[in-house]
């Protein structure tokens, strides 16, 4: 049953206190009826677990209730802030408390969103705007190198550095909040069409790096992290409607264990870094919408992992009432036909709606303006650099900052992964003749706004044709999505997308590289077989793979582009492939052919694409990306996991159920468990130098001993306080998770010729079986670290362990239990080839 069906919740004020002396009286007068039912409800959660065990089999999943919501109170470093904030909150009226939760229609600036504000009090509102990848639809912003782009760097420190300068560039614009980090989706299925805005299809990676880009981010401005949770997929992410029934959004129907160790998993390691909001998603999460699941909200962030922020809704995500306040949304956007007439206000006069919990709502607003600084003097107007019309005339405001150039070409550099370097073709040493083929080398023929409506400042879905355009303006799926775009892929499409003040392209940069070495350039970037004069080199033929929200992909490569890498590989014998891919892209139809020599995933670089792959190429640094997803050898080999649940497959097609029932076994997990082999696995990726791996060392502390136990917070209906009643809880629930349990070193040397970064990768094999032999428990990544060595030099690399790291989510004991057994460590090159294997025993 959907939450929003559920009337008595919804119309009971959710007072405090009950008439629990009669109650315990009447308990004790009826033990032969009470004593069996309190059996039983213990019995339940272990029913539960049996359940589980067959629930792949059912049809239907429900969410459960948890109310009332947990207020916030100032756990950590927030109490400061929720001082303030009660004594300015309990100044406002319930009326501006009610518009304080709301978007309001403002067309003075270019924010994606307005909230209401409170002008006497002093609050302005917040400007919340897009996104993850760099300040979207504007002039003087910079593009940084995308979610996926940064998880291929392997780099936690280039991520923060990221995170600082790109949130800078929002606080100039003027905007409070930025749209971003993504770490859902994490990439359940390969053609999903937002996963490149994540950083991996891997919690653990999509968790270190998304916490490193909360913290940077937050220097500046308020980071919402989204889509919470289990946002997996694009079609049918919104209803649509039909002609006699609406189509409801797809729902993510999942097991408490699989949310716990895969999709929540990076959300409370960005919660713990202390993100300031988190955004709901578009799915339905078993069976009831992400925006009014107080199973989630309430229960698991507010709740497990003590939020004390606020819960924005995804644009237009909101699809009740009092229901989705209770469950714990604080804030609609971009307006809200729910809220917008004082309705909430109403309801508390009414008696329809606790006051409590409007109260909540605008004092998790007001409390996470003033943690961020935001209240003070200094803090930009709203929305100061962000004009509504570009083509209207405005102030520039040139939100880029010149100390941010190294970062950025360093960002894009890092993410270029090398799959395939035969005879080390790669580096180019001064070629005399080069030809350079593909539509993606050389940029888009238009990048400005186009002044007719609609999309006027959407750069990003400059390929597509202006049906497709009006189905995203109408949110209805789009008919035949592009698989390419033309010009150089720097972004991908949608709200993750942005506008820089330049594109280098490929052949600019290696064009400038011409003048240097004197080398004869010929190109063609139109034909599908273009003519390759005989004398070259080297033939680089530039292509992509595009991907943008609204829809998922509808292959994972493209028989044009393949065609033209095979066409030209039929006659030059050094053809090396650059491919920019917002996503999985596979290579097999061509990369046996042994005249393809080279091959690097260019993946979505942002603005210096061109400048960062010829530094590739000509080797003035050695590739150092690593493959943060997995490239298997044919589409079938992700089997369910390729494509998106389709509405035609369910039983009741207006309610389309997609049935996680892998469990965690997502990427490499579902190749590990399925034994196949990948094209190119996990964590995969060459450079121009060698690497061996010694001195497997592994320090466990007696804190990781067997059964030791990290019990969750868990919040039941009745009280409110729970938190501050409970120890060690603070910004992402039990600070213990995150305590030490020890960690595991080695060795690594350069025995190549240059110098050259290594990403060492630590995978641990957890001893318990998952909930069934179809599911078994695979090795996980649980640690990793960059670091250059110089030719001829070695050094230790630690990979710290956190409890969290060797824990399992127990269902029956709601909480993170070290199992008892033998672990295996696995340290190495990417997830199949670690040269160092060890064990521990708890
Ligand atoms: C919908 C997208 O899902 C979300 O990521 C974005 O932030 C909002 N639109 C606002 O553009």
């Amino acid at each position: 049953m959907d939450e929003k069906d559920d009337i008595s919740h919804e119309s009971t004020p959710l007072v405090k206190g009950s008439p629990r002396g009669k109650f315990w009286h009447w308990c004790k007068t009826h033990k032969l009826i009470v004593i069996p039912v309190v059996v039983m409800i213990l019995l339940l959660p272990l029913l539960g677990l049996l359940a589980l065990n067959k629930q792949h089999a059912r049809a239907d999943y429900t969410s459960p209730i948890i109310y009332p919501s947990p207020q916030g109170y100032g756990a950590g470093n927030w109490t400061d802030a929720y001082t303030k904030a009660h004594a300015m909150v309990s100044e406002m009226t319930l009326e501006e408390m009610n518009n304080i939760t709301l978007g309001v229609v403002d067309g003075s600036t270019g924010c994606v969103g307005v909230s209401g504000s409170v002008p006497r009090l002093g609050f302005p509102g917040f400007c919340l705007h897009d996104a993850g990848n760099g300040v979207r639809n504007t002039d003087g912003v910079n593009a940084y190198a995308s979610g996926l782009h940064v998880g291929a760097t392997w780099n936690t420190s280039l991520a923060y550095e990221r995170a600082v300068f790109m949130g800078a560039e929002f606080k100039r614009k003027g905007v409070n909040v930025a749209l971003g980090p993504v770490v859902g989706p994490i990439g359940r299925i390969a053609e999903g069409g937002r996963n490149w805005e994540a950083f991996a299809a891997d919690p653990y990676l999509d968790g270190i790096l998304g916490a490193q880009s909360v913290r940077g981010l937050q220097q500046s401005v308020i980071a919402s992290v989204k889509h919470f949770v289990a946002y997996e997929q694009e079609t049918n992410r919104n209803p649509i409607a039909g002609e006699d029934n609406t189509t409801q959004s797809t729902s993510a129907n999942l097991d408490d264990q699989t949310m716990h160790e895969l999709y929540l998993w990076p959300f409370q390691d960005l919660m713990y870094a202390g993100a300031g909001c988190v955004m709901c998603s578009y799915n339905r999460i078993n069976n009831t919408y992400a925006c009014e699941n107080s199973k989630t909200m309430n229960g698991i962030l507010k709740g497990e992992l003590n939020f004390q922020g606020f819960v924005v809704s995804d644009w237009a995500g909101q699809h009740s009432g009092l229901s989705s306040a209770n469950a714990g949304l604080d804030m609609a956007m971009p307006t809200s036909g729910y809220w917008d007439k004082n309705q909430l206000a109403n309801a508390v006069n009414s008696g329809d709606f606790n006051k409590t919990r409007l109260v909540d709502m605008a004092t998790r607003i007001i409390a996470t303006w003033h943690q961020f600084g935001q209240n003070e003097t200094g803090f930009p107007a709203l929305g100061v650099g962000m004009p509504p019309d570009l083509l209207a005339p405005h102030n520039y405001t040139d939100a880029k900052d010149p100390a941010a150039r190294s970062s950025l070409l360093q960002q894009a550099i890092e993410g270029h992964v090398l799959v395939k370097n035969s005879n080390n073709s790669l580096p180019l040493n001064r070629p005399k003749v080069l030809s350079i083929f593909g539509y993606d080398a050389i940029s888009q023929s238009m990048y400005n706004p186009d002044g007719t409506g609609l999309f006027k400042q959407d750069w990003e879905v400059l390929s597509l044709n202006s049906q497709q355009g009006m189905d995203i303006g109408s949110n209805a799926p789009v008919e035949n999505p592009p698989q390419t775009a033309q010009g150089v892929l720097y972004v991908g499409g949608g709200s993750g997308s942005n506008t820089p003040a330049y594109i280098s392209a490929p052949y600019d940069a290696i064009q400038a590289r011409a003048y240097d070495d004197g080398t004869a350039i010929f190109s063609d970037f139109t034909s599908n077989e273009p003519a390759i004069v005989a004398s070259s080199d080297a033939c680089l033929v530039f292509i992509n793979e595009y991907a943008s929200e609204v829809w998922d992909r509808p292959g994972l490569a493209d028989s044009k582009s393949d065609n033209l890498v095979s066409h030209v590989a039929s006659t030059c014998n050094n053809t090396v492939v650059v491919i920019h891919n917002a996503g999985i892209r596979l290579v097999d139809a061509w990369i046996e052919n042994p005249n393809v020599t080279a091959v690097i995933f260019g993946h979505l670089p942002g603005q210096d694409a061109g400048r960062a792959v010829a530094q590739i190429l000509y080797g003035d640094v050695s590739p150092s990306g690593r493959l943060p997803y997995t490239v298997a050898k044919q589409a079938s080999d992700y089997g369910k996991l390729q494509s998106a649940c389709q509405a035609k497959d369910s039983k009741d097609p207006t309610s389309p159920q997609c049935n996680f029932d892998e469990g965690v076994n997502v990427d490499y997990r579902n190749f590990l468990a399925q034994k196949i082999r990948p094209r190119y696995e996990f964590g995969y990726g060459l450079t121009y130098t060698t690497f061996d791996y010694s001195n497997l060392n592994i320090k466990i502390n007696a804190t990781a001993s067997a059964n030791n136990t990290v019990l969750a917070p868990v919040y039941t209906n009745g009280t409110t306080d729970q938190n501050s009643k409970t120890d060690g809880v603070s910004n992402g629930g039990l600070q213990s998770l995150f305590d030490s349990v020890g960690s595991i070193q080695a060795t690594i040397a350069n025995t190549g010729k240059v110098a050259a970064a290594e990403v060492s990768q630590l995978y641990i094999q957890i001893p318990a079986s998952y909930l069934n032999a179809k599911n078994p428990r695979t090795q996980v990544l649980r640690g990793f670290q960059k670091v250059t060595i110089q030719p001829g030099d070695s050094t230790t690399v630690t990979f710290p362990l956190r409890f969290k790291d060797v824990a399992i989510w127990d269902v029956v004991r709601q909480a993170w239990v070290i199992p008892v057994g033998e672990f295996k460590v696995f340290v190495g090159k990417s997830v199949l080839d670690t040269p160092l294997e060890g064990t521990f025993s708890t």
